[in-house]
């Protein structure tokens, strides 16, 4: 049960040129200059402005192919995953903008080395006074295999035992310097104590001797974030996540998935309360929910069927003669199950196209659009208030803000909504308490003392 003064998380996913809506990219009210630090830093202050909890930026380290091998579709059509920047470069632009915001970096344990992880993340956090997170992914494609020189990405479980692998020395060497090993006393021309400095255990796993060149983080260490939903991708949350990020249809989905989760996390001994569950959403927002259901058809308007069938059929590694609009959308999906290389995304989708009879057409339009992640589509109040009833009812610890339009989208959302969260007391009105660099750290902002 929530107390009266419980407050909710908010993360907002940034990945242009599409954003979860395919034409984010032409639309006249997104803006296009992503590829320079002023629209990130643009956005982060609108971030800051609403108290949001963290910026999180997802990765892939290839262009996406179809099932032919070809990165045509993608880069013709400016699909999901045509452009991504480094997100620790990009986030560390955005350190310098901001005082407050958590940066969350997807960094891939298959394909980076643990001592680069743990440098890289451990340096932003310094840089930013603790305010890094690390998304951790597996990564899922042969194309992000082909450009570290692999014929094949390794199969799912020798992914995620790697990871164990890699997050636990990541860890160890974040943790190898004591919090007062750097003693900087100049009368006993002592810099560090290297009694104090200790290299990773296990001879390093055979991944990194360590120590780190860096000391312990401001907050401890950062911030871990995972968005597995197979068996074993939730004992990997379960084990080792602070913020799960999640795909989930309708409320009940989300429900369910949140109590497994907490289940997970007691079982691996582990406090549930300290693993904070953030489905996806995408609000479609106007002054009424007339408006709203407009804005929504003009979302709709702007797409064109043979350019999302050509998406979705790339998404699903399809051949062009699957994709008859009229055909099941279910049959489709089972077809190229494990396509993606998502379980719980395809889970969802596959629950979706059932539940609502869908068309490969239905499909395709509702994949461009929003990728078919939960959608309240109203009144910034009534959105307000929607989010609100999840959070109360225990489908959700917070939630993962997908703006259809950069930046117009984030700024409706934090201009009306925020507010009407804070009215409702669930989300915070300033980012309060100080912590080791004049602000509180994300970890604090995820775990407050005692909480
Ligand atoms: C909402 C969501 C966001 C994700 N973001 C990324 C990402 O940015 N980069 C990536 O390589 N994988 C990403 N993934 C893939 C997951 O990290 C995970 O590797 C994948 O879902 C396979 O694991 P699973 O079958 O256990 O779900 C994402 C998955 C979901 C559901």
């Amino acid at each position: 049960m929530r107390s009266s003064t419980d407050t909710m998380h908010l993360v907002a996913m940034v990945n242009p040129p599409t954003s979860q809506y395919s034409e984010n990219w032409r639309h006249p009210l997104s803006r296009q200059d992503w590829l320079s630090a002023g629209f990130y830093t643009d956005l982060a202050r609108t971030l800051e402005r609403g108290c949001f909890d963290m910026l999180f930026l997802p990765d892939a380290l290839a262009v996406p192919e179809d099932h032919a091998g070809s990165y045509d579709t993608t880069l013709r059509t400016g699909g999901k995953g045509s452009i991504y920047l480094d997100p620790v470069v990009t986030l560390a632009t955005v350190a310098s903008a901001t005082t407050h915001l958590g940066l969350g970096a997807t960094v891939s344990t298959t394909f980076t080395p643990a001592y680069l992880i743990a440098r890289k993340l451990l340096s932003l956090d310094h840089l930013s006074g603790g305010r890094v997170a690390w998304n951790i992914v597996t990564s899922t494609t042969d194309a992000e295999a082909h450009n570290f020189g692999f014929e094949h990405i390794p199969p799912k479980d020798e992914r995620y035992s790697h990871a164990d692998e890699v997050v636990q020395t990541v860890l160890d060497l974040w943790e190898g310097w004591q919090p007062d090993a750097l003693t900087l006393d100049g009368p006993s021309r002592q810099f560090a104590d290297p009694a104090k400095v200790s290299r990773v255990p296990d001879g390093g796993r055979g991944l990194s001797r360590g120590p780190l060149t860096l000391p312990r983080s401001p907050q401890g260490r950062p911030v871990l974030m995972q968005a597995g939903a197979s068996d074993r991708g939730l004992d990997f949350a379960a084990r080792w996540a602070d913020v799960v990020f999640a795909v989930a249809a309708t409320a009940e989905d989300m429900r369910d998935q949140r109590r497994e989760l907490r289940a997970r996390a007691a079982a691996a001994g582990r406090d549930p309360d300290r693993v904070a569950y953030l489905p996806a959403v995408q609000p479609v927002l106007g002054p009424t929910r007339a408006a709203a259901h407009s804005a929504l058809q003009e979302l709709v308007d702007m797409l064109d069927l043979d350019d999302v069938l050509a998406k979705l059929a790339r998404l699903l590694h399809a051949g062009p003669e699957e994709l008859d609009p009229d055909l099941s959308a279910e049959d489709l999906l089972l077809r190229h199950a494990g396509a993606t290389g998502s379980e719980g995304f395809e889970r969802m989708l596959l629950d979706t196209a059932r539940r609502e009879r869908m068309t490969v057409q239905d499909l395709a339009i509702g994949q461009a659009l929003s990728q078919l992640h939960y959608q309240p589509v109203n009144s910034p109040d009534a959105v307000a208030e929607e989010l609100c009833e999840l959070f109360d009812s225990g489908a959700a610890d917070g939630f993962v803000v997908m703006p259809a339009l950069y930046q117009s989208s984030l700024e409706q959302f934090v201009n009306g909504v925020i507010p009407e969260l804070q009215r409702r007391g669930r989300f915070r009105r300033s980012y309060g308490s100080a912590g080791p660099a004049g602000a509180a750290t994300l970890q604090e902002r995820f775990h407050p003392a005692g909480g």
